[in-house]
């Protein structure tokens, strides 16, 4: 594997992140790094390779200010350059699972025939998971994608704050999201931060290390 970072530099980026309250309206993320950025959620991983998210990515004034409302008014919905919502399928079935093993066949060239016990374990998997289970399992996935997406900004300089303070049904319904089979989960606003946001100079706040680590 090559190395881009240093330990030092990779604790820079660790600790300049903060959850961005106020954004810096007048700037964009340039369409280089969003690419790059659309890069660290599309090659997040899931569990089995599932990928049971959609991330929607809403950049239009008009949208950011319906979406406003059903996120508590929280300004970084507005402000931010972009404001990302990561969406969790909510039915998944046999065919994703059969979607997924296409694609792989596709991808790496590969006979579907020597997939089969691979798609019948994962078959196996979902069939034994509660309905509440399943949402939480795919739930679980958006997460992934946030903490790699954030990290993945941090590094390119870009700031972002997570949201779950968003109204989900409310979200769903403004997205269209229910008539896709999708619901939002969490969402992350990425920008750039604005001087007047007075948390940026606050210390971070975490346990000791050793109150966390544990070293066996
Ligand atoms: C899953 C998740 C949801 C969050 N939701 C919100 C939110 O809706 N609004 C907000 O301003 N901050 C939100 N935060 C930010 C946290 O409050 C923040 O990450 C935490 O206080 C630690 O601070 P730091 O990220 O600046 O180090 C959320 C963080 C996470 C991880």
């Amino acid at each position: 594997m090559q190395t881009f970072l240093t330990p030092n530099s990779l604790e820079i980026a660790l600790t300049q992140r903060y959850a961005t309250k106020r954004f810096d309206s007048s700037k964009t993320i340039p369409k280089d790094t969003w690419v790059a950025l659309e890069s660290s959620l599309v090659n997040a991983p899931s569990s089995y390779g599932i990928q049971p998210w959609k991330f929607i990515v809403v950049t239009h004034e008009a949208l950011k200010k319906q979406l406003q409302p059903v996120c508590y008014n929280q300004p970084q919905v507005i402000e931010a350059s972009h404001f990302i919502i990561f969406a969790s399928k909510t039915n998944l079935s046999h065919q994703d699972i059969d979607r997924l093993v296409d694609r792989i066949a596709f991808v790496r060239k590969v006979a579907k025939e020597n997939l089969l016990d691979y798609k019948n374990m994962m078959y196996g998997s979902l069939d034994r998971q509660t309905e509440d289970e399943r949402k939480n399992w795919n739930s679980r996935q958006c997460y992934i994608a946030l903490g790699q997406f954030m990290l993945a900004a941090s590094l390119l300089g870009i700031d972002t704050c997570p949201m779950e303070g968003i109204v989900s049904s409310e979200v769903d319904q403004i997205l269209g999201l229910r008539e896709i089979g999708y619901t939002s989960v969490v969402a992350c606003a990425a920008g750039y931060r604005s001087s007047q946001d007075a948390t940026a100079v606050l210390a971070k706040v975490r346990f000791r290390k050793e109150e966390v680590v544990i070293s066996k």
